[in-house]
């Protein structure tokens, strides 16, 4: 039986945990608290943005630098994003995600894109601005492991000359060693120096991966600031002046002139805060793509010119066997899985001979058919078991491209 003072102590309760959430709610609220990339050319200009989505939305902005260099050559872990958002801010910005559908790491939401971005070509000033427009046997600059190391297999007129780091890509186009170099804009933006500048112009590259959204990252808690950070960016962009704290850092670039590309259009032509991870691997956690390594590819392309072209065409363009490549064979009504192919491969091909491969064979081959299918590789190599196993969709990643011309 419950004295009376029972009876108002429970009633306090609910009160006071109430006032104590809503409290705790508001003051929250009355920050922003921005993890940004130290090893971002970009830094200042990502937490120009965050200062300013903060004063629009009445909040106190904090700027929480971390190292976002990584620790080898692989870039930053995916997982370091959780553990930022649950131990140090409420939002991570400048994450890239491929435009061809991207996803936030486990554990983390992405805000709606405030920048676009993407992979460029830099060339010299009147050159080519296309792949396609550069003259053949053009040798081109490429930074080992990211998403444009892709594009030479589509453009067999084209050469690849492959560089460790960024900065030996860029100086390979800037002292005329290649043609051109493929480089990811943001760096482009932070590191082409006037004179450089002035001789060089970037345009944007229309291939497959190129193209890339800048969001925040966030995680369940934080919902609501994170919604908050995105009605700062709408206002922002709506009076103007989300475009122009993008645009100084096009303008450091050193007057490069800065191309629109037809398909896409941008949200706002400068690009964002460096590179957090190593491209490569925000499309590997797509789950669809970085399936493979180039090394296995490159074996595979001559694994299967003796032991398949024969039947499926060097090109895998189909002869006695159906073709290997294009929108019929990963046709995205099909619902095939590239698990379903390889078991197909690795058991019942070559057909005079089915199963008599080694093993690492058919996963080269199968890397290989990926590839020429149009899906990036990674820095994870492809094993017989996770072949066997992929439930990622078989879809001709060029086809609406190469259907609509
Ligand atoms: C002697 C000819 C021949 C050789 C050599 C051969 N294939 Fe085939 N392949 C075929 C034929 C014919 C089919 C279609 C009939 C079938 O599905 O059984 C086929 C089907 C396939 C399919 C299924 C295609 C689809 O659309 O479902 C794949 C994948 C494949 N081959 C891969 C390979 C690979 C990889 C090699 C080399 C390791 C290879 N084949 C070697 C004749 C050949």
């Amino acid at each position: 039986m419950p004295t009376p003072i029972n009876r108002i102590v429970l009633r306090l309760i609910p009160a006071a945990f109430f006032a104590a959430v809503l409290t705790h709610r508001s003051a929250e609220a009355a920050e922003l608290r921005v993890c940004v990339d130290q090893s971002s050319p970009v830094k200042a200009m990502d937490a120009g943005i965050a200062q300013a989505v903060a004063k629009q939305q009445g909040l106190q902005a904090s700027i929480v630098p971390f190292d976002g260099s990584g620790d080898d050559d692989d870039g930053l872990a995916l997982s370091t994003f959780p553990k930022l958002l649950a131990s140090r801010c409420q939002l991570v910005m400048g994450f890239p995600l491929d435009a061809q559908g991207g996803v936030a790491p486990d554990g983390t939401h992405a805000t709606d894109a405030y920048a676009h971005t993407g992979f460029v070509l830099v060339t010299p000033r009147n050159a080519a601005t296309t792949l396609d427009q550069l003259p053949k046997g053009s040798e081109v600059a490429v930074t080992y492991m990211t998403t444009p190391n892709l594009y030479f297999s589509a453009h067999p007129r084209i050469t690849a000359q492959i560089f460790t780091t960024d900065d030996e890509t860029l100086k390979a186009v800037a002292h005329g060693d290649v043609a051109a170099a493929m480089l990811w804009m943001p760096y482009v933006a932070g590191h082409l120096d006037k004179t450089a500048g002035r001789k060089l112009q970037v345009s944007p590259l229309a291939e497959p991966h190129a193209q890339w959204n800048l969001v925040a990252l966030y995680s369940a808690d934080s919902e609501a600031v994170a919604q908050q950070f995105e009605q700062g960016v709408d206002a922002l962009r709506r009076d103007g002046r989300l475009q122009k704290l993008l645009m100084p850092y096009g303008e450091v670039a050193g007057g490069a002139q800065v191309a629109t590309p037809h398909k896409v259009a941008l949200r706002s032509q400068a690009s964002m805060p460096g590179r957090l991870i190593k491209v490569s691997d925000a499309v590997a956690h797509n789950g669809d793509v970085g399936l493979y390594t180039v090394q296995q590819a490159e074996t595979g392309r001559a694994t299967f010119r003796s032991n398949c072209a024969i039947c499926h065409g060097p090109d895998l363009e189909g002869r006695a066997g159906p073709a290997l490549k294009g929108a019929t064979f990963a046709n995205p009504e099909a619902n095939f899985h590239v698990g379903d192919i390889f078991k197909i491969v690795s058991e019942n091909m070559p057909a005079p001979a089915p199963g008599t491969l080694p093993h690492e064979d058919y996963v080269n081959v199968m890397a290989y058919i990926l590839q020429q299918n149009g899906y990036p590789a990674g820095s994870t190599a492809l094993t017989f078991d996770s072949a066997l196993k992929s439930t990622v969709r078989l879809v001709y990643r060029e086809h609406t491209q190469q259907a609509s011309n």
